[in-house]
């Protein structure tokens, strides 16, 4: 049977990754997170060659799944601990601005969905990756509640202490992310013409997980119909 392939795009902490997680696990399918291929990218190549990096560096990237948790590697070495820092976040934005960086994950994605079911989250599948993905799913929220879900997180992961301050840095760095992948040359954040738009800004995530998972069964029922729900 053919491979059913189910993209998300949208902002920022829109709940893509762990709502996109969830649904896949019910669906049966394999969840894949593009932005940690730009995070390992980042943090590989660092501040100082993140502008202009030398991808002939790199003879092998691959994402290999760890009691179902993808990991990313390059040339064999494994990023994952390395990739969920508020600098990772800027670096994976600075490189995925680089045609060149797009264009070398591009077909890697592709070969990706093409072997596996797959919720496939990021800024460009549904419009550039997989444009004829079976269902295609605009996650948003608004800014000041996804900023809010992300500071919780990094509080609650130890990165930050929960400060005043440190709410605001969270959230100005959202809108500079957010603008930075909304308005660069190659693929930027957009939403494709054939993409629904799911809005999570009141939804607890159970609920969230819920509407996305009715939303892809409205639009593929067939699809849907064979997975776990
Ligand atoms: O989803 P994320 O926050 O982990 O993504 C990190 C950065 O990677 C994000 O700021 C933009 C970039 N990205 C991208 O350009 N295209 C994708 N498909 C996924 C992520």
């Amino acid at each position: 049977m053919k491979n059913v392939t189910i993209a998300i795009d949208g902002p920022v902490g829109a709940g893509k990754s762990t709502i996109a997680r969830e649904c896949a696990k019910k669906l049966g399918f394999i969840y894949v997170d593009t932005g940690a291929l730009y995070r390992a990218l980042g943090v590989y190549f660092g501040e100082n060659h993140v502008k202009n990096p030398d991808l002939s560096k790199i003879t092998k990237i691959d994402l290999r799944f760890v009691d179902g948790l993808q990991h990313v590697f390059i040339n064999d070495t494994d990023y994952t601990d390395k990739i969920r820092t508020p600098e990772a976040s800027m670096l994976a934005s600075k490189i995925s601005a680089n045609g060149s960086v797009r264009e070398f994950l591009l077909d890697f994605q592709r070969d990706f969905a093409k072997a596996n079911s797959v919720v496939m989250d990021g800024r460009d599948i549904g419009t550039v990756v997989l444009p004829n993905a079976d269902v295609k799913i605009f996650l948003t929220a608004d800014p000041h509640e996804r900023a809010k879900r992300r500071f919780d997180e990094l509080v609650s992961k130890g990165v930050l202490v929960g400060t005043d301050a440190e709410f605001e840095k969270v959230l100005s760095d959202l809108n500079e992310r957010d603008h930075a992948d909304s308005t660069r040359q190659h693929a930027p954040l957009k939403q494709a013409d054939d993409a629904i738009v799911v809005d999570t800004t009141d939804n607890s995530f159970e609920q969230s997980v819920t509407k996305m998972l009715e939303t892809i069964t409205r639009v593929s029922p067939r699809k849907a119909g064979s997975a776990r729900l």
